[in-house]
């Protein structure tokens, strides 16, 4: 058994209608998992999704959080108002945010502070695209990420997860190899050794992201430094998500 339970993300980024919530809430129905199991649906599904769920094991997150508390920003949705929906989880500096809406470490940074202020673990994404990657800098990409996006937090290990997605590997079919995600995995957690001390470290939960299915699951999973999945694609289909929530059992 692992010493830091699994956590299984559902993304379902900008899919999803009311036929998928109901498919996806009938097949979490009366299941428990011993992992966590997560589903980030669309805003605009999180309070139905959580009636459904209430008295399920499965939790809600967000795929995103406003950087600001309130005020004048049409199209905003706070870390408090997630909260009272119900969230428990959300997910911070996606790579498409990053990409397509110009977040930046700053930003994301700003995000952490205030999803912890409202009692919601954020899950901070990070990862190298390809051309970082065939540039040989993903350890500074990843190092950048981390430090500059938890810079001034004070993390005790399992308030904030991270989750590691190299851009290359999401939505391409192209995961990366077991041993690959492990590598760079480990590699992280010497950074968050070496930023915030060895228990933190120890105790913080990282997951892999990019094209995982329920063929290569097992396998990620089965690495000491992957501590669960981040799932797109392949977390609409209840039942192939499902399989996926079932290795992690
Ligand atoms: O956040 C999940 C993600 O970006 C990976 O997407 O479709 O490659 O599983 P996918």
């Amino acid at each position: 058994m692992k010493a830091r339970n699994p956590i299984i993300i559902a993304n379902w980024k900008l899919n999803g209608d009311i036929d998928l919530l109901c498919k996806s809430v009938a097949s979490f129905i009366r299941k428990y998992f011993k992992a966590d199991v997560v589903v980030c649906p669309p805003y605009i599904y999180l309070r139905e999704m959580l009636s459904f769920l209430q008295y399920s094991s499965v939790a809600i997150g967000s795929q995103n959080v406003s950087k600001f508390e309130s005020g004048a920003y049409t199209g905003e949705t706070s870390a408090q108002m997630l909260k009272e929906a119900g969230c428990k989880y959300c997910l911070i500096g996606h790579s498409e945010r990053r990409s397509m809406f110009r977040e930046n470490n700053q930003s994301c940074n700003i995000k952490v502070k205030s999803a912890l202020d409202s009692e919601l673990k954020p899950v901070l994404c990070i990862g190298e695209n390809a051309e970082e990657r065939d540039a040989g800098v993903t350890r500074d990409v990843l190092f950048r990420q981390l430090s500059e996006g938890l810079e001034g937090i004070e993390f005790n290990g399992d308030d904030i997860l991270v989750a590691y997605e190299p851009v290359w590997a999401i939505g391409t079919g192209n995961a990366a190899s077991a041993d690959n995600a492990e590598e760079v995995h480990c590699f992280i957690r010497k950074e968050i050794k070496a930023l915030f001390g060895r228990d933190v470290a120890e105790k913080v939960r990282i997951l892999y992201g990019g094209s995982v299915n329920k063929t290569n699951a097992a396998l990620l999973l089965e690495q000491k430094n992957i501590d669960g999945l981040l799932v797109g694609g392949a977390s609409l289909d209840p039942s192939h998500f499902m399989e996926i929530c079932q290795v992690a059992d």
